[in-house]
């Protein structure tokens, strides 16, 4: 189990790249394996855990995948042999749903374990399913398993429920092949939907209005490989600009496109940071503490949800009391507990945290339970006095890659969390 140290209230200062899109990447590479013929080479794909555990299922399922260097990934889905994923490496991701997605389209059936991911909230597929089902898949769950089979996927109106970003990727890459047009209303727009819409359009595929919620999606026989840049990370971004305003620092968060989080943006302006951007940067400098800002997450283009835990960690030293409420997952605030521990003081209530802000935080032993609230620990031990020991670093390295180098590479004194190596 790796562990982050890490010695708060050092100013970040520098500037970091930002890694190519984690959630763009599950789907982008799931994706790569409806292509019977040809070979895709994916570039800019961050290699952290998740995506080097999708690597190995896809391996596993017959696809030849091969890293070319550090963020270079090929993959040939010609000689797919399997439709049935490893169950205890398909369990751990959430985005392992989508290849039940594309097995159904390439290979007419699919057995992939239900899948984990953060345990943010209740987390069901049920809309993934019944997008399968409209589809004409037989869709059941049986020993742990999301078993489906359709001898001909056919095109279908289908209302995405929650504007969910996994039901709208499901539903795009099953529709692909399918015969006729699946059509995708309240469907997500979230940029990695975009992202992947161009990539199946390269592919071969015709899919029209990604980005808006009226997705058109026309099925054809078959695709092909294709070189295709995945968009950088926008989350991850986010996160370190945070961690230049939580420190009082000055960072430059290079390779991004700042359109993708204009909101968070305006957010961290009006806490007092400012901001200055170029076509592919974005610099925060935070010379005072920061001060409170409401917060509301929403679907694309509101406020993200995966960035409300480090907002919070950055309303926990602000001046002020603010108000944030998490409109999309149920249970996402776990991580407060030990925040308090490190001095934070965060009311929960249903959906709403009421976080009033104190100048100090004192660094404590304590444990990542998921991803983005993991992140919310270390953005904290930055901030805090003294020494923070941040266990769980596991679920923290599933997005973040080479997090310890990276803050480093920001003047930070941290301990651990270097770049995991390439193992496929
Ligand atoms: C994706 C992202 C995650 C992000 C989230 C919202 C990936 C791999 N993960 O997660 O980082 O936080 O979008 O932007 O891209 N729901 C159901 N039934 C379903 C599907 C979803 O009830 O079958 C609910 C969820 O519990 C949640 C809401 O719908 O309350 C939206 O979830 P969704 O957009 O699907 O999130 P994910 O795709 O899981």
């Amino acid at each position: 189990m790796g562990k982050l140290f890490i010695e708060g209230r050092v100013p970040l200062s520098g500037t970091v790249a930002a890694s190519g899109s984690k959630n763009s990447g599950l789907a982008i590479i799931t994706a790569a394996i409806l292509a019977s013929d040809g070979r895709v080479v994916l570039e800019n794909v961050n290699a952290g855990s998740d995506l080097q555990d999708l690597c190995e299922i896809i391996s596993a399922l017959g696809a030849d995948v091969r890293w070319l260097d550090d963020t270079t990934l090929e993959i040939a889905a010609g000689t797919l042999s399997s439709s049935k994923a490893p169950y205890e490496l398909a369990r751990k991701l959430r985005g392992s749903t989508y290849i039940v997605g594309a097995l159904l389209a390439r290979v007419g059936e699919a057995d992939v374990a239900f899948p984990g991911g953060c345990q943010i909230g209740s987390r069901p597929v049920d809309f993934h399913i019944r997008g399968f089902q409209a589809l004409g898949a037989d869709v059941a769950l049986e020993h742990g398993s999301i078993r489906a089979r359709a001898s001909r996927l056919t095109g279908s109106r289908i209302y995405v429920e929650r504007a969910s970003v996994g039901t709208t990727v499901n539903l795009m890459i099953a529709g692909s092949l399918a015969d006729g047009t699946t059509i995708l209303e309240n469907a997500a727009m979230e940029p990695e939907i975009v992202d992947l819409a161009n990539f199946l359009n390269a592919m071969g595929g015709r899919v029209r209005g990604a980005g808006t919620n009226f997705v058109r999606i026309e099925g054809v026989p078959s695709l092909h490989g294709v070189r295709h840049e995945i968009i950088p990370d926008r989350i991850e971004a986010c996160t370190y600009l945070i961690g230049g305003a939580i420190t009082r620092g000055e960072v430059q968060v290079t390779h991004v496109i700042p359109e993708h989080f204009r909101t968070v943006l305006l957010k961290l302006e009006q806490t007092g940071a400012e901001i200055a951007e170029t076509d592919d940067s974005v610099t925060l400098r935070a010379s005072r503490r920061p001060v409170s800002v409401d917060i509301e997450t929403m679907p694309h283009p509101g406020f993200p949800t995966d960035l409300h835990p480090p907002m919070v960690a950055l309303m926990a030293v602000a001046d002020g009391v603010s108000v944030v409420q998490e409109t999309v997952f149920d249970n996402r605030f776990a991580y407060t507990h030990d925040l308090a521990r490190m001095g934070a003081s965060v009311k929960v209530d249903r959906d709403t945290a009421i976080v009033r802000g104190t100048d100090a935080l004192t660094g404590a032993p304590v444990e990542a339970q998921d991803l983005r609230g993991g992140m919310a620990l270390v953005l904290a031990g930055l901030a805090a006095e003294g020494t923070t020991e941040l266990g769980g670093l596991e679920h923290v390295e599933r997005g973040y890659v080479g997090l310890g180098d990276k803050l480093r590479g920001l003047g930070a004194h941290v301990r651990g969390g270097e770049r995991l190596p390439i193992l496929t």
